[in-house]
């Protein structure tokens, strides 16, 4: 039973360097605090920067020019979800330790040191989707309605890991699950889910699969690995040789190089797999040449949870330096049943959208760049007092409008308008509203008309919507 604690940031973080400047900034901190105990006033005025509150280490704002970027990614993936039949499930945040602590595995570096939990109420700030989404999906029982089923999920997973770039503490992970299809064709099919979406986030990939078998092949190949490693045991890294008693199949992904060049010759489970572990493996394979998925195979593949069954894969890139895996996934056929659910397979894969957003920015990926139908800008106030009610009737019309609030110059409003990126303005001066008539102008073609103004700004409105949106939705 492994016991959870809450995770100090010096637990784990904090080089001996980093630690000598805390004792240093400890030691000062105390010493200004005993100068304002002698009445030193200016030392306990906090500065500028003291008063600002920072976000914590790990956890990352999307500043709206990225979220521009985000909500493509979140909309061609339900758009690709939604094509190969998956629907939509929300899932709460926290959940029952023991629900991970089940699933992911008492011995894996998430579960052992990397959880955010809550260990006075047993409760944990998800580290991954698939546990949570196989929970609500055997709390609700919704194998009942539908055999086999298709779900996905997007939302903010967080893991206690040593920040760095495409690494955070709070990050965000698209993840689809097909549950009760043991075909290959299946595992073949949500790979190439993966891939198009790749594509069409214009990202570019590798795909590496692997086996692990199951319970019935793989504790042969466990016995075989150790007895592999044990003769190494000296040469491999603390953690791998700890892993040799608790996790022996983790040593094959470890990335230290030391530890790579022991594992190069270790038996491969690829050989070990019982007859029908290979003929789904080669089954699955094959799926991937019929739909052109080009994919290698990678034999060291392991994965970092415990729950996989047969067939696991990874979207590898080289662009984000350590940070390889964009997205990842597997078979778990057993562990609906081991989570008190029905006995049907499952797999699953997903995607890490920090890693896919820095991509998509390094590879310069097309976004759609949201545009103003119509900027009103009004010159004097009557003109101003006439745009308010306008704009507003715009909106409710469905289109995006907007306008000045602080009475600045036309020049000032017509770039005003090119920044909010106008397809038209409509110029309205005082003099103009009193002979009743506004000038619209084309900003892409700078053409320019007439246009008469009605007293009523609602009839104003949908006039102009019709004149700057042919297929303009008008709503009652
Ligand atoms: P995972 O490999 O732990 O698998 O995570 C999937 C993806 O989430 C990774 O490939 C990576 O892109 C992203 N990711 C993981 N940790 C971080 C982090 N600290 N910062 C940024 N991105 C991160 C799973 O979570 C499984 N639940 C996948 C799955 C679904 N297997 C079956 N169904």
């Amino acid at each position: 039973m492994a016991v959870y604690t809450i995770i100090t940031p010096d637990r784990l973080d904090f080089s001996p360097i980093i630690r000598v400047n805390f004792i240093f900034l400890f030691f000062c901190g105390r010493c200004r605090f005993s100068r304002r105990g002698q009445g030193q006033e200016t030392s306990s005025t906090p500065t500028e920067e003291e008063l600002k509150i920072k976000a914590i280490n790990g956890f990352k704002d999307i500043l709206p020019e990225e979220a521009v970027r985000w909500r493509f990614m979140e909309e061609k993936a339900r758009d690709i979800f939604g094509r190969f039949g998956a629907r939509e499930i929300r899932l709460p945040i926290l959940e029952k330790t023991e629900l991970f602590a089940r699933s992911i595995g008492e011995a894996t570096d998430i579960v052992e040191k990397e959880m955010y939990t809550f260990a006075d109420k047993g409760i944990t700030m998800r580290p991954e989707g698939t546990a949570s989404l196989l929970r609500a999906f055997i709390e609700h029982g919704l194998h009942v309605q539908q055999p086999v089923q298709r779900l996905y999920t997007i939302g903010p997973m967080f893991r206690h890991e040593r920040p760095q770039k495409g690494r955070l503490r709070q990050f965000h992970q698209m993840d689809v699950e097909v549950i009760g299809a043991p075909e290959p064709a299946v595992d073949a099919e949500l790979m190439a889910m993966g891939r198009m979406l790749l594509d069409e986030l214009g990202i570019s990939a590798s795909l590496e699969i692997n086996s692990l078998g199951c319970p019935d092949c793989r504790p042969g190949f466990r016995s075989r690995l150790i007895g592999f490693l044990e003769n190494r045991r000296h040469r491999l890294c603390q953690d791998c040789r700890r892993r040799i008693d608790t996790n022996p199949l983790r040593v094959l992904d470890c990335k230290k190089p030391d530890c790579r060049a022991q594992v190069q010759e270790a038996p491969s489970i690829l050989d070990a797999l019982c007859d029908p572990c290979r003929d789904h493996f080669a089954a699955v394979c094959r799926g991937l040449e019929a739909l052109g998925v080009d994919h290698g195979v990678n034999r060291f593949m392991v994965r970092g949870l415990d729950y996989y069954t047969r067939t696991t894969f990874e979207f590898i890139t080289g662009d984000l330096g350590a940070q390889a895996a964009i997205g990842a996934g597997g078979r778990y056929d057993g562990l609906i049943e081991q989570l008190g659910g029905p006995a049907l397979p499952g797999i699953g894969f997903a995607m890490g959208m920090e890693r896919l957003a820095l991509l998509m920015e390094q590879q310069e990926t097309p976004l759609p760049r949201p545009a103003t139908d119509l900027f009103v800008a009004a010159l004097g106030e009557k003109a101003a007092a006439y745009a308010f009610p306008l704009v507003h009737e715009l909106r409710r019309l469905g289109l995006s409008a907007a306008m000045d609030h602080s009475g600045r110059s036309l020049k000032a409003q017509m770039k005003q308008a090119g920044r909010t990126r106008a397809n038209y303005t409509l110029i309205i001066g005082d003099n103009e509203l009193e002979q009743q008539e506004a000038i619209l102008r084309d900003m892409a073609t700078r053409k320019q008309e007439s246009v008469a103004l009605q007293t009523d700004a609602a009839e104003q409105a949908h006039l102009l919507a019709l004149r700057v949106r042919q297929n303009v939705i008008v709503h009652p």
